[in-house]
């Protein structure tokens, strides 16, 4: 049984208007801290559709994770407008409507895995201990129902946070760096099994990463952000066949794709360092 099943309806993933999955426009986003203001995104323009995988890539500081804040609604911008599936951030996350997974996993130390999946829900004051064990199935970690997480290992923890995320159905889900402290082949099994993930359950998705080739490999499009302040330098469409395999990871046109977003990166990176 797939997520869009227990949702009951699949909406119409992939497809749709631009924009109609989230908008940001003219955003800007100012943090005064000691004093000083810092300006972390300036006219930052992006729209999605619903259904569509974005990847964010850019240096270090540049914003990704603040852009993906504001649209999780734990970050107001300063200016502009921020729109997620026509409603403001704040009432999808009201519904419990956007899933979250960071990079640190986050999950309850004293909580068996079963009870950290399943937190959203009893917060929400709903049921669904079928939801839950069909997640457990779905990121497969069966048979590790009531461990605690100290006996999981990073790719464990990371599938769990990325079960949580999703136990709401999320409209959208947000992922920052979610596999960024994992290594290479374990991160590389969970962006096939994210994939699998997303394009079953239909939601609208943004990761931000600074693996060039998971973006590649995910994405239906790539944002490069420019360095700070952050604003969309480029965007890379992303036209290879779904769903992607190992074998995609061999192409020729993959090493294109990756090849030119890694002369768009460097290419901010230099401008930004010339500046006067
Ligand atoms: N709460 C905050 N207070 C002050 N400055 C912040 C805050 N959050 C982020 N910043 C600053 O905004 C800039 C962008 O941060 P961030 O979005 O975390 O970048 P990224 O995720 O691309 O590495 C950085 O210079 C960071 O120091
Ligand atoms: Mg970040």
């Amino acid at each position: 049984m797939s997520i869009s099943t227990i949702r009951g309806t699949q909406g119409d993933a992939g497809i749709g208007r631009s924009g109609d999955g989230f908008v940001l426009e003219a955003v800007e986003k100012s943090f005064a801290a000691e004093g000083r203001t810092t300006k972390a995104v300036e006219n930052f323009n992006f729209a999605a559709r619903k259904g569509e995988f974005v990847a964010l890539i850019g240096p270090s500081g540049c914003g990704k994770s603040t852009v993906l804040r504001m649209l999780a609604d734990l970050d107001q911008p300063s200016a502009g407008k921020v729109l997620v599936h026509g409603v403001s951030p704040q009432v999808l996350r009201r519904a419990h409507a956007i899933g979250v997974a960071f990079q640190d996993a986050a999950l309850l130390p004293w909580r068996s895995v079963e009870a950290n999946i399943g937190l959203p829900l009893e917060v929400a004051g709903r049921t669904g201990s079928d939801r839950v064990a069909h997640l457990i199935d779905l990121v497969a970690l069966k048979g590790f129902e009531k461990a605690r997480p100290s006996h999981l290992s990073g790719g464990m923890k990371q599938r769990a946070a990325l079960a949580r995320a999703l136990v709401m159905q999320p409209d959208l889900l947000l992922l920052d760096e979610p596999f960024g402290a994992l290594d290479d082949l374990t991160r590389q099994r969970l962006n096939f099994e994210l994939q699998r993930i997303w394009s079953d359950a239909g939601t609208t998705a943004v990761l931000v990463t600074h693996s060039i080739p998971e973006a590649v490999l995910l994405a239906d499009r790539v944002v490069v952000i420019s360095p700070r302040p952050g604003t969309v330098q480029e965007i890379v469409t992303i036209d290879l066949p779904r769903p992607r395999s190992p074998e995609t990871l061999t192409t020729p046109e993959f090493h294109a794709l990756c090849d030119r977003l890694s002369r768009a990166l460097f290419a901010g990176e230099h401008q930004a360092a010339n500046q006067p």
